[in-house]
């Protein structure tokens, strides 16, 4: 394993606390590191901030104190150009909804982040990575004509064409069938090798059980780390945040 390729110390999020609004403290201090070729899980019950930990790992929400490292910088280093362009060229997302632009096709969708960079050899990729997700026959569909498993797999195949360093998944699975969800999981495990990896953050024990790691979030910090658990030591490991959290009356 090489230098972590995301690595986060004693992250700490909160909202509100301005004007009349209460602070509501979602992340306590997550020290987190992601190495090359690793899969990720992130879990946790619902509320329990693995979204807005998500959102903050990746530049896309700042963090209220602590420190997040992509590809040994400091984001909190980055100008809002540089993060944008890393941003661009390093990292890829699978979000469960709004992961594609209604007017443009699934193949203008996969191609958009290539296009915007003007990456020729990513250009190159697209049809490739719309076989690769089983998409070929579907690229002038817009995304209305497609399902939930369908649209999914085109945000993927924008992450293969694009082949980042790390991608970010928050529930890609949420919404699909057993069937759908295994092949989007199955896609993901594919990306995390090498010098990729892939952060995913979900409900589903049977997705997470194929990470490399899985990391319980509770009460906003990491409760526990399972190395490739079965999805049963995933739920007793929730089951036994849930009940900590419950007595030490922390949560809130
Ligand atoms: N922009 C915001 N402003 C205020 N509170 C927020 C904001 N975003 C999230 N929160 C609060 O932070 C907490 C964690 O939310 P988050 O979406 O990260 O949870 P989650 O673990 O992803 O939940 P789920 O499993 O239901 O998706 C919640 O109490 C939520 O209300
Ligand atoms: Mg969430």
């Amino acid at each position: 394993m090489g230098k972590p390729l995301l690595e986060a110390v004693n992250v700490v999020k909160s909202f509100g606390g301005t004007g009349r609004s209460p602070t509501t403290l979602v992340l306590r201090g997550v020290d987190l590191h992601v190495s090359p070729g690793e899969l990720v899980a992130i879990v946790g019950p619902s509320g329990s901030g693995k979204s807005t930990l998500l959102y903050c790992l990746a530049g896309l929400e700042a963090c209220t104190s602590g420190s997040v490292r992509l590809f040994g910088e400091p984001i909190s280093s980055m100008s809002i150009s540089q993060l944008a362009a890393v941003r661009q060229q390093s990292m890829g997302f699978v979000f469960q909804a709004y992961n594609l632009i209604p007017s443009l096709s699934a193949r203008e969708n996969v191609a958009l982040p290539a296009r915007l960079a003007r990456d020729k050899t990513a250009l190159s990729r697209v049809d490739v990575a719309l076989s690769a997700v089983g998409l070929s026959d579907f690229g002038q569909h817009s995304p209305a004509q497609l399902s939930g498993g369908q649209q999914q797999r085109v945000a993927i195949a924008r992450v293969l064409t694009m082949a980042p360093g790390i991608v970010f998944a928050d529930e890609p699975t949420g919404a699909l069938d057993s069937q759908a969800g295994a092949t989007v999981l199955g896609l993901l495990r594919g990306i995390a090798a090498d010098e990729r990896s892939v952060v995913l953050v979900t409900h589903d024990m049977d997705a997470a059980s194929r990470a490399d790691r899985v990391l319980v979030l509770s009460d906003g910090t990491i409760h526990e780390e399972l190395l490739r658990p079965e999805p049963i030591e995933i739920l007793e490991s929730i089951e036994r945040a849930r009940l900590k959290s419950s007595t030490s009356g922390t949560s809130s």
